[in-house]
């Protein structure tokens, strides 16, 4: 009781003064006060126990609390847990660029840090753009990207969203006027078909002169619409850049460290992006940290002699604390077979959604590739419902717009993971009836 009553004060002071993502002020939708969170498991202060679905948006690969993360972030902070980069440097930000040299495809060899995903893709937007300025090819400003994409929320990154399914209509007025081909419609698995990509190449003869870069979410677009597209298509738009002399940025923020089955998304077509950028599960979900990684082609290209520098450098880029996370997370992943239980946990949501499919009167698709698993329905789903209906079952699974999706950390135990998949096919199963 004491604790039922302990979560509902906290709810209560939280209500009239926290912005919640995407929220009204004061909030009107349910919110569930956490007190603490382990492995796969979050739980609530009244006592609920609740087996973790989302890894807080693609990010707590490992689960939450891991011990040898844990030790590494202690260990930090009696060295230090901050100091500029601005005319310093240190081991956690040198030895992170180096391994993330080498982890992410060939030819990306710099890093530039900041702290949040949407920053990492605006730094991607100014590489870009100052990389054709100092080429003396200034009008090589716009962006080229696919519809159904979500790179972020501040103003650059909207101006590459989706201007329908990005959640940010109501700026369209303030933001760069940027191309948008149409989604890519042949699915991963699918026979490949070239028309597919027409549209795109035809954007490209039109506009390559006045085209910075092209900029999706390889493979698999996320927040815009959790869509899995062929991977020939990604190679096939690499050919393009390269034909048309047009950059190539690689959105990995949220495919990046092996949610899709891969370490990142753009292996599954054999590519190097001319810049990538990285964030939610590069510290595993422990703290908000992000990397844009460029070619030397890029970085020599922008720091030519005569040309400024990169105009770009956040308080807190290069966080020592954020740096060593990184680093721990980068290490684990590394030290146990990731790949076999991603695939196990993609089999096993194959076999465990399949029988949504059934419910023909609600639900319109079901799709699983690595570790994330999305059934479609037909009409967006009453969230505040859906999450409530969820907490009862003990999952936390948070829908959105039509999609019921999940993608747990990779550490989930099987029986954990037939929880989740049961609790989506019971609640879709009542809805269809
Ligand atoms: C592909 C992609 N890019 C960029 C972002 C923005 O990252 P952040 O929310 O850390 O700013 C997101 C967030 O969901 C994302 O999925």
């Amino acid at each position: 009781m004491q604790q039922y009553q302990k979560a509902k004060d906290l709810i209560n002071r939280d209500k009239d003064i926290l912005w919640h993502p995407y929220s009204t002020m004061p909030n009107n939708m349910p919110i569930f006060a956490v007190e603490s969170a382990s492995g796969s498991k979050i739980k609530l202060t009244d006592g609920t126990q609740l087996i973790d679905g989302m890894a807080s948006w693609w990010c707590a690969i490992h689960g939450y609390n891991h011990p040898s993360i844990n030790t590494a972030i202690v260990s930090q902070l009696q060295d230090m847990s901050h100091v500029m980069l601005g005319g310093l440097t240190h081991e956690p930000a040198v030895a992170l660029a180096e391994e993330l040299i080498e982890l992410t495809p060939a030819k990306l060899d710099t890093v530039f840090y900041s702290d949040s995903g949407s920053v990492a893709v605006e730094v991607a937007l100014k590489m870009a753009i100052q990389y054709w300025a100092a080429s003396d090819k200034p009008g090589k400003h716009k962006f080229l990207t696919i519809r159904n994409g979500y790179h972020g929320d501040t103003f650059g990154a909207m101006s590459v969203c989706d201007p329908v399914t990005g959640m940010h209509s109501l700026f369209s007025g303030m933001l760069a006027k940027n191309l948008f081909a149409p989604q890519p419609r042949v699915r991963f698995s699918d026979e490949w078909d070239e028309s597919d990509i027409y549209p795109l190449r035809q954007l490209l003869e039109q506009h390559h002169h006045e085209i910075a870069a092209i900029i999706l979410e390889p493979v698999v677009q996320g927040a815009g619409g959790m869509w899995f597209y062929h991977p020939q298509y990604l190679k096939t738009v690499r050919e393009y850049c390269n034909e048309y002399n047009v950059l190539l940025i690689a959105d990995e923020i949220a495919t990046g460290f092996g949610r899709t089955g891969r370490m990142f998304a753009c292996e599954y077509a054999e590519i190097s992006p001319d810049v990538m950028c990285l964030g939610k599960a590069l510290t595993g979900g422990y703290m908000s940290f992000a990397a844009t990684l460029a070619s030397s082609e890029v970085a020599d290209g922008i720091s030519q002699q005569g040309s400024m520098p990169f105009m770009h450098g956040p308080t807190f880029m290069g966080n020592p604390l954020a740096a060593t996370t990184a680093l721990a997370n980068i290490a684990l992943l590394k030290s146990w077979d990731w790949e076999t239980k991603v695939l196990q946990i993609q089999n096993q949501m194959e076999e465990e959604l399949a029988p949504c499919r059934e419910f023909t009167q609600v639900v319109s698709d079901v799709r699983v590739l690595g570790a994330i698993g999305v059934v479609e329905l037909h009409e967006p789903v009453d969230m505040e419902f859906l999450t409530q209906e969820f907490v009862k079952r003990g999952v936390w699974i948070r829908p959105f717009g039509k999609l019921v999706y999940i993608m747990p950390p990779y550490i989930i135990e099987l029986e954990e993971l037939s929880r989740l998949t049961s609790a989506i096919c019971e609640i879709l199963r009542l809805l269809n009836e």
